[in-house]
């Protein structure tokens, strides 16, 4: 057991060493541009957990900084002798480049910064040379630092890949300052409190993708690859976790658009999980099991249970989000739970069925 957890820990803390690809950054942030593409205009972007010699947050951002219109990026990185791995890029941006600001004294124990102004854009070697203007933090570079805490309030959103194990009290680091933010978590945390009863009151929601659209991480070189979730290529070792999700609360378009749905009597008919069974109702919520999302009757008034990942083509405009299964927080079901019930997992016919969201339509008919 012992040995199990640490093991667990182990991984985790090698989960915080993930680091973003290029392509999956670039067909994030192309959806909010093509849906507004003044959506970064004039703002202060920051960068943080971050790592600006080489990371492609910094590098996307420092390359797209004039068509985005950019006031201002910064950038941040963690300590070298504070991570727990360290991860080698096979590609530093900057191997053969002059440094002068290199100091060895300070290299392992000092986070580092970097910022690009539209002031310096005409007196810098731009765009990815001036990458390594970057300065040694005052800190470690740690996001609760007062230094890194000072930076968030000067910046007007903020976008990372934060350390997963830390997802909750960074998330509320960005709350507590009321920021635009950008971030990738784990699709788990969909259902932790801290995060839930935002998505449900529509004050945070799911960026454009989640699963497979995030392609994979770059991970450090001890990183043990196996199995077909893991490659290499040219950036380095790659492990498609297949877990991740980009969480905002910036404006993207395929939140708005209406999924096409069948009406009841035709998913009945139809549909391979309902025909034959129909429309189960769980023995401990009131509410009908959807074991689908493309099994949503566009037609029915009442509450019905959906798989997570119905967040992924959720439009608020569609339905709207009534709670979810109490295993992660008490309350979450809104009164729907059968509070007699030895479960808090839904159960039909006694059998378990994994969390669940209830949901309910908003427009007649659907919205079709
Ligand atoms: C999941 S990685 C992602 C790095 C980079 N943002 C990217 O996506 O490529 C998280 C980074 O946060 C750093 N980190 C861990 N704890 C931190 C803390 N308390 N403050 C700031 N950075 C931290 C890790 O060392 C790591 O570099």
């Amino acid at each position: 057991m012992a040995g199990n957890k640490n093991l667990n820990s182990a991984a985790r803390a090698k989960n915080d060493e993930f680091y973003t690809q290029y392509d999956d950054i670039q067909r994030e942030l192309n959806c909010y541009y093509i849906y507004d593409e003044n959506f970064l205009r004039d703002k202060t972007v920051l960068l943080p957990c971050d790592d600006p010699e080489w990371s492609n947050f910094t590098k996307f951002f420092a390359l797209n900084f004039e068509l985005y219109g950019l006031k201002k990026l910064i950038s941040t990185s963690y300590a070298a002798d504070k991570k727990k791995f360290i991860y080698k890029p096979m590609r530093n941006l900057f191997d053969d480049w002059d440094e002068p600001q290199f100091d060895e004294s300070k290299d392992f124990s000092h986070g580092r910064i970097y910022t690009l102004e539209q002031n310096d854009l005409g007196k810098v070697d731009y765009p990815l040379k001036a990458l390594n203007r970057w300065e040694y933090l005052e800190g470690d570079g740690d996001f609760r630092s007062a230094e890194v805490k000072k930076l968030r309030d000067e910046a007007d959103v903020i976008i990372t890949n934060p350390p997963f194990s830390m997802f909750r009290e960074f998330l509320a680091w960005i709350l507590e300052a009321n920021k635009k933010f950008l971030i990738i978590g784990n699709i788990n945390c969909i259902t932790y409190k801290e995060v839930f009863p935002l998505i449900k009151d529509n004050k945070i929601w799911l960026g454009n993708g989640m699963g497979r659209w995030i392609s994979g991480f770059l991970v450090p070189e001890d990183y043990e690859l196996y199995g077909t979730e893991a490659r290499l290529s040219e950036e380095g070792r790659i492990v498609s976790t297949n877990q991740c999700l980009w969480l905002t609360n910036l404006e993207h378009g395929k939140r708005h658009r209406p999924l096409q749905l069948m009406t009841y009597k035709d998913c009945e008919q139809f549909h391979p999980k309902i025909r034959g069974v129909g429309f189960q109702k769980y023995d401990n919520y009131d509410a009908i099991e959807v074991p689908a999302t493309d099994a949503i009757p566009r037609d029915y008034n009442g509450v019905m249970g959906v798989p997570i990942t119905f967040l992924d083509k959720y439009c608020p405009e569609q339905f709207e989000i009534i709670g979810a299964t109490e295993s992660e927080g008490t309350g979450f079901s809104n009164g729907l739970w059968h509070d007699d019930s030895k479960f808090k997992q839904a159960t039909i016919n006694g059998q378990k069925v994994y969390k669940r969201l209830f949901i309910r339509r908003r427009l007649a008919n659907g919205g079709q």
